[in-house]
């Protein structure tokens, strides 16, 4: 199965069973350096941003998810899911390409 947004290809990472995002949340994973979050949206599609809320390095992997957005736990700024842009004023946050294979997580890290 194929989700997520195009992008420029990177490295592609492997970051563990999609079965351990349970559906409408996300997780955050260390890659390359990173902090990545993962969300499993309830349509079963994934995306991925950093992990780290611009504002004040809130937890972006334990908001709250949409279809579309994620809401940063600790003050609510809002960031969408497929872009990263942040829709209440704050500065954007990374996006990368993930999608699911064989039930394994793939993000692409540029
Ligand atoms: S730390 Fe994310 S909104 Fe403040």
């Amino acid at each position: 199965m194929t989700a997520g947004t195009e992008r420029a290809v990177g490295v592609e990472h492997v970051l563990g069973p999609v079965s351990e995002i349970p559906a409408g949340e996300g997780r955050a994973y260390g890659v390359a350096g990173r902090q990545v979050a993962v969300f499993r949206l309830r349509d079963g599609t994934v995306r991925a941003l950093d992990a780290v809320c611009p504002h004040r390095g809130g937890p972006l992997a334990d908001g709250q998810i949409d279809a579309d957005v994620v809401v940063c736990p600790l003050h609510a700024h809002v960031f969408e899911l497929g872009t990263g842009v942040c829709r209440t004023g704050r500065s954007d946050v990374e996006s990368y390409a993930v999608r699911v294979e064989e039930g394994q997580v793939v993000v692409s890290i540029p």
